[in-house]
């Protein structure tokens, strides 16, 4: 596996990590992947087909079948959504399924840039450029409220930030590729830069890590 030309920007929810993986993608001209919305599709169609989100053969088994040009769809962006993900994202089966997905998606020749959880420490531990972005929880729940209730939902900040503080505690304390930063990844706290400051830092730390690599 190389991966020179991989970015990975790892972080929990709503910390800014998609908005600076995106701009990577158009800055460097490389393929995005939000690995977010694998999770989210297996945990949205299982629930659709009347499944249980705890039923890891059942979970692995939608898993299957997903292919990632039929991932753009707004019913993968609900709250809802982001909960029955990290549900199914503690399956070790369903992450095992959906690997090869995601390393094939690293493996293109030009490069890309990967959006997740686990894409420094498992998907792709040989990135050339590696991120961790967070932000303070208050800060991340105002921004995915904004986002929720632009698209519709009607739900409260509080809720929201309840549902941030059980995603966290889900996703890092699972046993299988708990979020957590590559040791390798630059921290980016953007609690108090703008989407601009964010991206900024962003294309910095991209640019001394590739700059470590140079010949
Ligand atoms: O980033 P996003 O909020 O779309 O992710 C939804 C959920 O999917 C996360 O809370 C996490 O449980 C899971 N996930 C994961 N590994 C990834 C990406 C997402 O476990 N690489």
């Amino acid at each position: 596996m190389s991966g020179a030309g991989v970015i990975t920007v790892d972080g929990p929810a709503a910390s800014g990590k998609g908005t600076i993986a995106a701009g990577l993608g158009r800055l460097y001209g490389l393929p995005v992947l939000d690995s977010g919305l694998l999770y989210r599709a297996v945990g949205v169609l299982l629930q659709q087909a009347g499944g249980d989100l705890g039923d890891e053969a059942a979970a692995v088994a939608v898993a299957r079948t997903l292919r990632p040009e039929a991932l753009d769809n707004d019913l993968f962006r609900t709250r809802g959504a982001g909960e029955a993900a990290s549900r199914v994202a503690v399956h070790p089966q369903v992450r095992q399924v959906l690997l090869t997905l995601q390393r094939d998606f690293a493996a293109q020749p030009g490069g890309a840039v990967l959006d997740g959880r686990d894409m420094g420490t498992v998907i792709c531990p040989t990135a050339g450029a590696k991120l961790y972005v967070t932000a303070r929880p208050e800060v991340r729940a105002e921004r995915r409220w904004r986002q929720l209730t632009g698209q519709g939902e009607a739900v409260s900040l509080e809720e929201i930030l309840a549902d941030i503080r059980v995603r966290d505690a889900r996703d890092s304390g699972r046993a299988t590729a708990p979020m957590a930063p590559a040791p390798d990844a630059v921290l980016l706290d953007t609690s108090e830069m703008t989407i601009d400051q964010a991206a900024d830092a962003a294309r910095r730390i991209v640019e001394a890590a590739r700059a470590r690599q140079a010949p």
